[in-house]
């Protein structure tokens, strides 16, 4: 079977981008493939973190995930740092890196802006998500837009090591949805929606309560022209809110601008934001049941566990490789 590996940071509740764009799709490529799902919390340390809120974030990610329909008995579900050959492997990727091309990360590019003094984690996160990936020979990686420049380098690392000391890696694809790879700001809807907009407006929390989302729906910025069609470049709040409607209640962004025809931006927000509730309400309910259970830490346990044996092996095949 195809293998299937992504992660999330626990660097505060997911938003709703992550959902659409990324951990939707962990649940139904759960059909067919053998899925291993990460809780990255190596990778939310290269920027600081409070010790008792990342924890909490650690428990409460764990808890969405089983929320959203991540099925224990059929996946693998873990913390990154319990199993140790991440960092390990994540060495050798970083030596396997050139600078020139970590410092032409988008990503690296955008964090790193402004700092006087830049933590180095933030340069080589992208080598620890490669090795994240090759650790479990995976096939398919499913993103969000904004980590393709990433998944790029992890098949140019990948295939630099294997020229060099023969196949140990697997290049992996990634596998980006055609609507909902990149949902933006609902306060400035040309930029990407994101768990650290100080703008309280801009991003729904897929744990907000129903009055929360419907106000920063109501608020979300439009344009003047009053009519509600799908045009990325000159009507990009539009076009978010359709992407999200489309998402959030299964119908196509053409079958809703036709039923939208005519109608104003107020009676369109307010159905967009009963899609959003809705979808969001059944997740919501087993997220409150979940998040006091035992079962977590149980399945967090047996899930480093099962990733451990696999990852190990990796491990074990690239020190050998290098002879190391
Ligand atoms: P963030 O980028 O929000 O800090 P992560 O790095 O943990 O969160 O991202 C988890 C997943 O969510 C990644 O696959 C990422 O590409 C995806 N993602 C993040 N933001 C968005 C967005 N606005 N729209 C679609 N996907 C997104
Ligand atoms: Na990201």
């Amino acid at each position: 079977m195809p293998k299937i590996f992504s992660g999330v940071q626990p660097t505060s509740i997911p938003t709703l981008g992550n959902y659409l764009g990324a951990m939707k799709n962990f649940v139904t490529l759960q059909e067919g493939n053998d899925c291993i799902y990460c809780i990255v919390d190596e990778h939310a340390i290269t920027l600081p973190q409070d010790p008792v809120e990342i924890q909490k974030n650690i428990h409460n990610l764990a808890a969405l995930y089983l929320a959203i329909g991540i099925d224990p008995k059929r996946s693998i579900l873990f913390i990154q740092s319990e199993v140790p050959c991440h960092a390990q492997l994540g060495w050798i990727m970083q030596c396997v890196s050139y600078m020139g091309e970590l410092e032409r990360m988008t990503q690296y590019k955008d964090k790193s802006q402004g700092k006087n003094a830049i933590p180095a984690g933030l340069l080589t996160y992208p080598p620890l998500m490669a090795a994240d990936i090759l650790l479990y020979h995976t096939d398919l990686v499913p993103v969000g837009a904004d980590q393709k420049q990433h998944l790029e380098l992890t098949r140019d690392l990948a295939e630099r090591f294997n020229n060099k000391y023969g196949e140990v890696f697997t290049i992996p694809e990634p596998y980006i949805p055609p609507v909902g790879a990149r949902i933006m700001s609902l306060a400035e809807p040309t930029k990407k929606m994101s768990k650290s907009d100080k703008n309280k407006k801009a991003t729904i929390f897929t744990l907000d309560s129903e009055k929360d989302i419907i106000k920063k729906i109501k608020s979300a910025i439009t344009d003047d022209e009053a009519s509600i069609r799908y045009d990325r470049e000159q009507k990009p709040g539009v076009s978010n809110l359709l992407d999200i409607y489309s998402l959030c209640s299964g119908r196509s962004v053409d079958d809703l601008v036709s039923a939208y025809q005519g109608k104003g931006y107020g009676e369109f927000k307010t159905d967009v934001a009963e899609a959003v509730v809705g979808m969001l309400k059944p997740i919501q309910e087993k997220y409150n049941n979940l998040i006091e259970s035992s079962e977590l830490d149980e399945v967090l346990d047996e899930g480093a566990e099962k990733a451990y044996a696999i990852a190990r092996k990796t491990l074990k095949d690239t020190e050998q490789a290098l002879g190391i």
